[in-house]
């Protein structure tokens, strides 16, 4: 029997859990929450190709990530939803990947699961988006605390998703004022949602990216495919700290901390490619075209952004679109001048790696070196 105190508390901690994502959303919007610690691209070097041989109107981006085709590798990865502000949000967001054939994932869809009023926010996607891929988002937290195949399925259903992402955000969990540290079990309630659920499972971090260790565990639990949302982009202990500082000092300072804890985008991108064969996402502090052509030219096989289009996703879709066609065409232009002339070339593409990327490569046993003496043809 649930009791009125019962539903009196679960009515407060819904509403605690929508003003959190609105708390999110403005201090990302007015505050600077990126990490301080380089992602390690500017590390890496492209080898310049003064003589192509190649068109640039030719380069071609098209790619198939878990069976869906793409016009181009590249994904806004879970924001928003669970407020009414989200929904223009991922309304223009949807609008802008529908057009450019893109993907795209929504954020944490828990508020909308716990009371079914926020779902719209969630829902405008699909409905905006018909043809795109889209990704649904849970927490792995969420699991250890009873979360199965029917809060699973009900996300999915939601937003008509091609593929559900459940998010592991230890680091913030750890700082966060109300965080859910509970990650005991986590990988055993992971293998047992993927037997039962049909689309697609993605393990993603949320900015801290993922070691070669804990990408070979999730490997083995049947998870189709990797974000390893690395260090050096949106710092979520950086958030908290905004949050926190008004009424708790400790957590402000843990937060402050943290802020540039966890392992550099490039790194965890060479790391994984490297020790599990599943498709990669590569996302935290991926900025430009550029980047995104180093992820690629890493293992990676999709580039993730996020913050970025935050901005631009409250004004408009064409804001959006404006934003996210000069990723492509920087991407595009450094294919071009690499003389790659799609994806699977791009991937064999030589780089030069040095400063703090290199070292934590040659600490972690690898040789980054070889990859400067390879060639795309
Ligand atoms: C405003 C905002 C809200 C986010 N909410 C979620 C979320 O609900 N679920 C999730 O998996 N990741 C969430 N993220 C993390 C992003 O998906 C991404 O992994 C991270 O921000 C790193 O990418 P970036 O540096 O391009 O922002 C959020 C990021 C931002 C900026």
């Amino acid at each position: 029997m649930v009791t009125s105190s019962g539903k009196a508390s679960r009515a407060r901690k819904q509403s605690l859990t929508e003003e959190r994502k609105l708390d999110h959303i403005r201090i990302c919007l007015e505050r600077d929450v990126q990490s301080i610690c380089p992602t390690g691209f500017n590390d890496i070097r492209l080898v310049h190709n003064a003589v192509p041989e190649i068109n640039l109107s030719d380069v071609d981006l098209e790619c198939v990530f878990l069976g869906h085709q793409l016009k181009a590798p590249l994904m806004i990865t879970a924001m928003t939803g669970g407020h009414s502000e989200a929904t223009p949000i991922n309304q223009n967001i949807a609008q802008a990947v529908e057009e450019l054939g893109l993907a795209m994932g929504v954020g944490s869809q828990r508020a909308a699961l716990e009371d079914n009023s926020l779902s719209d926010s969630f829902t405008i996607a699909r409905r905006t988006a018909p043809t795109a891929f889209l990704v649904g988002n849970i927490g792995a937290p969420q699991l250890s605390l009873g979360y199965g195949v029917k809060e699973a399925r009900a996300a999915i259903e939601m937003i008509g998703a091609n593929a559900l992402a459940i998010h592991f955000n230890a680091a913030q969990e750890a700082v966060q004022p109300e965080g859910e540290a509970t990650f005991t079990g986590v990988l055993h309630s992971l293998r047992t949602l993927i037997r039962d659920i049909e689309v697609p499972l993605i393990a993603k971090e949320t900015g801290a990216g993922i070691d070669r260790e804990a990408a070979r565990h999730l490997a083995k639990t049947g998870i189709k495919a990797l974000d390893i949302a690395g260090l050096g982009g949106t710092s979520w202990p950086a958030v908290e700290v905004e949050r926190a500082k008004a009424g708790d000092t400790r957590k402000a300072l843990l937060g402050r901390w943290f802020a540039d804890w966890g392992i550099p985008t490039a790194a965890s991108t060479y790391e994984v490619s490297r020790s599990v064969n599943l498709p990669i996402i590569t996302s935290g502090g991926v900025r430009t075209g550029i980047d995104a052509a180093k992820a690629i030219a890493l293992g990676a096989q999709l580039v993730g952004v996020s913050l970025p289009v935050l901005a631009p996703a409250t004004v408009s879709a064409k804001a959006v679109r404006v934003y996210l066609e000069a990723l492509i065409s920087g991407l595009k232009a450094s294919m071009f001048l690499v003389g790659a002339s799609n994806l699977e070339e791009l991937s064999k593409a030589p780089l030069v790696i040095g400063g703090d990327t290199q070292n934590w490569l040659l600490s972690r046993g690898y040789n980054p070196s070889q990859l400067a003496s390879r060639s795309i043809k």
